[in-house]
């Protein structure tokens, strides 16, 4: 961030939720850490009648509650002052008409702006077309940005559409669309232990790999959002995303170089070569008591958990199947990568008829016990024949005790300001992502498609997924924990 000339961070959508957990917090946290630029100004816009000093004592309330270990009242009045709020209705002209003179007023001369739209995303393309119309999009006097939050369409059509809108007036260059979960730093950790490593690498494929599972599982339950929820369930919401990211990290062949479009053209790549989910292959479940919630009709068919299989067709990995599931309401949190590798071919141990070998697996946890665990077979000492599997532990907490892992939005916005879109989704991985998520959604919906199967809330989820993975001589398996501690199957 060598250029010295101010930037102009603008965030459409600034009394809402996002803005108040989270960006604000991010940048807060940014600053405190000297990581924001000086010449940062934050301008919030949006329809209620708040003033600069309304704007920043909701915002400090956010901060006491998001960033408690870094606030102090000191700290968060200098911030402060870099917070700026332009009233308007992002429908209507005079939005932009007031922002662009109060930006010039900020401003006063060249400078660089990043937008960013944390409204609903009704208004998403709305906004894209004002601020073409405005000319507040041309990069004359400085770079100019536009960071999109989620949900990037609802199918492959409206999110083909969306590109559409935001291509009329924005370069794809000056495009960030944001996932989180690649700003988790745990996720980020995946490429580089895979290839800043040379002993994983080898055995990362078809020829070692059994299989690979990932778990997106949530403890919280639909919430508040039980009428979004509805219209969206869990493919839209997590699938088409977040899981679909964590499958191209891990199943991507190595860049050549850490750069945005390197990454995401081997990420293209591999979500290109995966095959056709078959409705046969996912399982839909809803858990009991979501169609009482208010918003929800009682005959409700939107799934709040999944869990399918598929297949990517490219030398890696043909014939390795790849179990995802995600779900609402389950046991407890937790984002896992499994991948487990194939069993001995010859077992030349006698062993007792009780036991079982457990194959080799690494397991990267992504949140909330961050760390990578390898598990193994060993001898039991002082026994002739019995065996246990034990782990090879690495825990954040412990090797990273003096770093608090940062929040995904801290690295997601600096990024952003920095012109970085390594960790944001380009317009194509976003359209294949939906062309592999739209015809599932669409098969489900069909009249010989399987009932949803219902869990009781707080449970592992339902039993026909185990059964799922069964049919396949396979179980679901979680490596995180306490250190030490497995938990085979949830
Ligand atoms: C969001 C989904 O994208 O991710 C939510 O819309 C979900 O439904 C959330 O709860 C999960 O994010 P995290 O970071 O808490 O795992």
């Amino acid at each position: 961030m060598d250029d010295p000339k101010p930037i102009s961070l603008v965030i459409f959508g600034a009394t809402g939720d996002l803005t108040r957990r989270k960006l604000v917090p991010a940048l807060f946290s940014l600053s405190q850490k000297g990581r924001l630029p000086d010449n940062v100004q934050i301008v919030g816009v949006a329809r209620r009648s708040w003033d600069h000093e309304k704007f920043r004592a909701v915002m400090r309330e956010g901060a006491v509650q998001f960033d408690e270990d870094l606030f102090t009242p000191d700290a968060w009045e200098a911030f402060a002052q870099r917070l700026w709020y332009s009233r308007g209705d992002v429908d209507h002209t005079e939005c932009y008409e007031n922002l662009k003179a109060f930006l010039a007023e900020l401003e006063s001369g060249e400078s660089n702006r990043l937008y960013y739209l944390a409204t609903a995303p009704d208004y998403f393309p709305v906004i894209v077309r004002r601020l073409g119309h405005h000319q507040m999009h041309c990069e004359d006097c400085g770079w100019c940005r536009l960071v999109v939050e989620k949900p990037f369409g609802h199918d492959l059509a409206s999110a083909h559409d969306l590109n559409s809108a935001i291509h009329e007036v924005f370069d794809e260059r000056q495009v960030y669309r944001i996932d989180h979960y690649l700003g988790k730093e745990t996720a980020q950790n995946i490429l580089f232990f895979r290839f800043a490593n040379t002993i994983f690498e080898p055995v990362w494929n078809r020829r070692y790999v059994d299989h690979v599972q990932i778990t997106v599982a949530e403890s919280v339950d639909v919430g508040e959002r039980a009428g979004f929820y509805d219209k969206t369930g869990v493919l839209r919401d997590m699938f088409q995303n977040h899981l679909l990211q964590l499958l191209s990290l891990v199943a991507m062949e190595p860049p050549a170089s850490f750069n945005a479009d390197a990454v995401r053209n081997e990420k293209v790549k591999v979500l290109s070569a995966v095959q056709p989910i078959a409705l046969a292959d996912t399982v839909r479940g809803q858990y009991a008591g979501y169609r009482d919630l208010t918003g929800v009709p009682s005959n409700s068919e939107t799934p709040t958990y999944a869990a399918m299989k598929l297949y990517i067709n490219n030398w890696r990995w043909q014939g390795v199947p790849f179990y995802l599931r995600s779900g609402k309401a389950l046991t407890r949190k937790t984002t896992e990568i499994i991948v487990q590798f194939q069993s001995p071919p010859h077992v030349m141990f006698d062993l007792p008829a009780d036991q079982q070998m457990t194959p080799n697996y690494l397991s990267l946890c992504i949140q909330p016990d961050e760390g990578i665990h390898l598990t193994f077979e060993t001898k039991v000492p002082d026994s002739p024949l019995e065996m246990r599997s034990v782990d090879m532990d690495f825990h954040y907490r412990e090797s990273f005790s003096e770093t608090r892992l940062p929040d995904a939005y801290e690295r997601l916005l600096l990024d952003a300001l920095n012109g970085d879109a390594s960790l944001f989704t380009r317009s194509d991985e976003i359209e294949i992502a939906w062309k592999l998520i739209d015809p599932v959604i669409a098969a489900s919906a069909s009249s010989d498609a399987p009932p949803l199967a219902i869990y009781e809330p707080g449970s592992a989820g339902p039993h026909e997924a185990d059964d799922f993975i069964a049919r396949d001589g396979r179980m679901w398996r979680l490596g995180c924990g306490e250190p030490g501690i497995h938990c085979n199957a949830c």
